[in-house]
């Protein structure tokens, strides 16, 4: 009888904390530990942000790859010049007989009869420009092959739009078989639009490939690295977490398009490059080593998506005609797939000594990866073909790698088939995670903030991969904002969210709206950017609730929200305040669970008219303005209209 009692009792507290906006599993002071996991990033070569973007190459179509396959008018010379303005002749042809590896099949042959006044040969204007800037050192090389009796002399020059040579240096092709040759090169100024030129100055025959710039300032000063400010910008936002190559990307544009991690390690020169499902190029050059390096380099777990050996559902364009749709490895190939995968976590955390470990200690880092995620499958359509190869990869991993968190897929959608289909599997198999996407208006992120305080702790664990409000005005961010308070709350079901896209490349967008856009010499982290830097910098590990009530009736009034949150490692108490409305509203604040505290805290406050964002034009209209806040066990704040406020609270020992 008591227990029934009791059991009414806990029913009754429940509903009142769900009813005020809070969830279950809640001790009494109202506390609960949530994931330390929650906030990290979501990343794909979409709209160039890998090549063209982050992967800090500057030269375009280095290897001579370029096809119609990746778009159509592309071709093996895409973006190269030949140049003969000395009154120079010969000629330049495409090759692909005895190339400099089978995996890197074509290549430029330069055939110089008479090198003129000036030399002949070829230039690259990188991807819209190349900027140079003043007394930096930029790293170049080539694969080239002699193949005529006298050594041929090159000259490797940056220019000006105008042809004019900025700086040059001198080299000599003088082997007969494939060989790199380096050399560094500086400017005096600044230049934005400089090409990189590779001239013959004298009579010969020779075979390049492989025509790389590098800036020596990568981010970390890493080789074959990362653009540094677009990688500061990401490293900024302190992921927990962060999520590749994709998306999409991942199942890819047919089965013979799958993002396949083998082919991205080792040597960049012998990668497989292929076409990017967003119509351009992959060149792998960030391929695995790099991603899991640059995890590492910024402190977020890895979070790898593997194919579940199908293919995108809108391969081929399924909604034109003619589309391929969704296709599986077959049967047969199904074993050797399963071992790729297998060979992944060996490849992050096998010893050195192992097969696929050494491959990883020979790229420079025979330490383990400390891979703890692996994601199977991207948003696919819920066919029977599907579950079966998603099920043959999930139970052959769970046996090998048992410490892996696996993390299964349900669908593009917060609701519909392939979402119910998805999570009936989930259950079945009892997966530990599984992905939901959604981009959604802002009024639905505001209307929803309750979704996952219904959600079954029980079962399957949610990452919220993909998710974004359809625009970058302050009211979008704020709409996200709001729901983010409702991840925190649920921080005991939500294990992980990432915004998604991260990254665009304002001249080759292909995706709206994103987190970050940039072009070749600046970037503008929008307004939801500095939303996600609020929540991910002010991360907690345990959640308070009933810390914030407002005056007006929150339920009623979904542009407001709140959560408490606290960070045991440095003890600071975290508050965060939406308000996605045009009326300024009070909260109070009751802050008597926790002890002793300091009498002030530091406020960041995010707020403007809704419909401000910040772009490359103006890149600072909305940004986090941090000031200190006087605090005390139960106080009022008058929450402005259209903000956010993180009040962190120290701890007084
Ligand atoms: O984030 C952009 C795309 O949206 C992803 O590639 C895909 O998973 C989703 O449909």
């Amino acid at each position: 009888m008591k227990n029934i009692f009791k059991y009414i009792w806990v029913i009754a507290v429940v509903g009142v904390l769900q009813v005020n906006g809070q969830t279950t599993g809640k001790n009494k002071t109202g506390s609960k530990k949530i994931s330390t996991d929650l906030f990290g990033i979501f990343f794909e070569d979409l709209s160039y942000a890998a090549d063209g973007g982050l992967y800090a190459e500057l030269i375009q179509n280095r290897s001579f790859e370029y096809s119609p396959t990746d778009r159509k008018g592309w071709h093996s010379l895409s973006y190269w010049d030949y140049m003969t303005d000395g009154f120079g002749y010969g000629n330049i042809s495409i090759e692909s007989s005895a190339p400099l590896n089978a995996n890197n099949p074509h290549y430029v042959l330069l055939n110089i009869e008479d090198e003129g006044q000036k030399g002949i040969g070829i230039v690259n204007a990188g991807f819209d420009g190349i900027v140079l800037k003043a007394g930096e050192q930029y790293n170049f090389s080539l694969f080239a092959k002699l193949l005529s009796k006298q050594p041929v002399p090159l000259s490797i020059q940056f220019r000006n739009k105008k042809g004019e040579i900025l700086s040059e240096v001198k080299m000599s092709i003088d082997a007969g078989d494939w060989k790199k040759y380096s050399a560094t090169l500086t400017v005096k100024n600044n230049y934005d639009t400089a090409s990189l030129a590779v001239i013959a100055t004298a009579k010969g025959k020779l075979a390049v490939d492989m025509i790389s710039l590098f800036p020596q300032k990568t981010f970390n000063r890493r080789a074959n690295g990362l653009r540094a400010d677009l990688a500061q910008a990401v490293a900024a936002l302190q992921p927990k977490f962060m999520r590749f190559p994709g998306g999409c990307l991942v199942h890819g544009d047919g089965v013979g398009n799958m993002y396949r991690w083998k082919n991205t390690i080792g040597p960049v020169e012998q990668r497989i490059a292929q076409k990017n499902i967003w119509n351009y190029h992959q060149t792998a050059g960030l391929g695995y080593f790099e991603y899991f390096q640059f995890c590492e380099d910024i402190g977020a777990k890895p979070l790898p998506v593997v194919a579940a050996a199908v293919s995108c559902q809108n391969s081929g364009g399924t909604w034109r005609i003619g589309g391929t749709g969704q296709k599986g490895i077959p049967m047969n190939e199904m074993q050797e797939y399963i071992q790729e995968v297998l060979d992944l976590i060996e490849y992050a955390n096998g010893p050195a000594t192992s097969t696929w470990g050494a491959k990883r200690a020979a790229a420079g880092h025979p330490q383990s990866f400390n891979l703890q995620y692996v994601g199977i499958g991207n948003e696919d359509k819920m066919t029977p073909e599907f579950k079966e190869r998603f099920t043959m990869i999930y139970n052959a991993v769970k046996a090998k790698y048992p410490e892996i968190t696996l993390v299964g897929t349900v669908g593009p959608s917060p609701d519909g088939e392939d979402f119910e289909l998805g999570w009936k599997l989930a259950n079945e198999l009892n997966i530990p995670i599984v992905d939901e996407h959604y981009y959604q208006p802002p009024n639905w992120f505001l209307n929803n903030q309750f979704r996952y305080d219904a959600y079954d702790r029980k079962k399957s664990k949610v990452y919220l991969g993909e998710y974004a409000s359809r625009g970058n005005n302050l009211f979008n961010a704020l709409a996200e904002a709001a729901y983010m308070t409702s991840l925190e709350r649920n921080g005991d079901v939500v294990q992980m969210a990432s915004y998604a896209p991260l990254l665009a490349n304002q001249s080759h967008t292909s995706w709206n709206p994103n987190l970050i856009y940039f072009n070749n010499t600046m970037l503008a982290p929008t307004v939801n950017y500095y939303v996600q830097q609020l929540f991910s910098v002010n991360h907690g590990d345990t959640y308070f609730s009933n810390i914030v009530s407002f005056k007006e009736a929150a339920l009623k009034d979904s542009t407001l929200a709140a959560s408490c949150v606290k960070n045991s490692k440095t003890g600071d108490i975290i508050i965060k305040i939406v308000n996605a409305g045009a009326a300024k509203a009070t909260a109070d604040l009751n802050l008597s669970v926790f002890g002793k505290f300091a009498a002030t805290a530091t406020m960041q406050l995010l707020s403007g008219e809704p419909d401000m964002k910040n772009t490359l034009q103006n890149p600072q209209q909305v940004i986090p303005k941090t000031s200190v806040l006087p605090v005390k066990k139960k106080m009022q704040y008058e929450v402005p209209a259209y903000s956010l406020t993180v009040i962190r609270i120290k701890r007084v020992l």
